[in-house]
């Protein structure tokens, strides 16, 4: 049994094509297998707060956290108790001012903490800091107005989502990591109708691929 956390950035309900993506994802996976688990994390309707001086402290306070300090770090403990449960990360995301929207920039910077997701040590060298997690799968489902934001492609040098989101994976521990885009959206022409075929026609190959990895993974373990 898998156990999927699914995380919807978009500000917008019903109309949201990431949230569109992502239940689309996660109702082909439960045809699969019914008894997964799925949390269903909604930044976009409930940001996470952002870190402040004090919470930055408590993070750093180690063992001689005050219960004061461990109360402002609650927040993060479930959203990282959230990541560590899960076997898969699900996360739809708009494009927002070529990045990403601020609530999922917040929930990052709430999950990302030493101690918990990552450790640090000098005696690394150059790259002191290394991962806790590992051996999960991630996915990122996109939506943007505009177009061409792949390798190569018009707007790539625009693209602060993809590559930012990518970078802060490592610390969800991620093995895999998969990416499916939708373009167009405020130009509402035929390409933008081609672009959202594409995506959910794309959806039962990518799910029955990261089905077959959670069940190698499964007898492994
Ligand atoms: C505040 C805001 C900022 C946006 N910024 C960009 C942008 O920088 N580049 C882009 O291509 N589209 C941009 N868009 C368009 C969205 O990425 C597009 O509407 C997308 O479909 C939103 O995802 P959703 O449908 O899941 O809400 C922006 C939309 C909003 C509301």
């Amino acid at each position: 049994m898998s156990h999927i956390l699914h995380l919807d950035a978009s500000a917008r309900s019903q109309r949201s094509i990431t949230r569109q993506l992502t239940s689309a994802f996660v109702a082909q996976w439960l045809d699969w297998q019914p008894d997964a688990v799925v949390t269903h994390r909604d930044v976009g309707s409930h940001p996470p707060p952002m870190v402040s001086q004090s919470w930055i402290a408590a993070a750093f306070a180690g063992e001689a956290r005050t219960d004061e300090q461990r109360e402002l770090l609650s927040v993060s403990d479930t959203l990282i108790d959230e990541v560590v449960a899960a076997d898969l990360v699900l996360i739809g995301t708009p494009m927002y001012n070529y990045g990403m929207p601020a609530a999922l920039k917040a929930w990052f910077d709430q999950i990302i903490r030493v101690d918990r997701t990552f450790t640090f040590d000098l005696a690394r060298g150059d790259q002191p800091l290394e991962p806790v997690l590992d051996g999960k799968q991630v996915v990122v489902m996109t939506s943007s107005g505009e177009f061409g934001f792949g390798a190569g492609e018009l707007n790539a040098a625009h693209d602060h989502l993809v590559p930012h989101i990518r970078s802060c994976a490592r610390y969800l521990g991620a093995e895999t990591f998969e990416h499916l885009a939708v373009e167009y959206q405020e130009f509402g022409d035929e390409r933008h109708d081609a672009s959202m075929r594409a995506a959910f026609d794309a959806l039962p190959t990518l799910v029955k691929q990261l089905q077959d990895f959670a069940s190698r993974h499964e007898k492994v373990a």
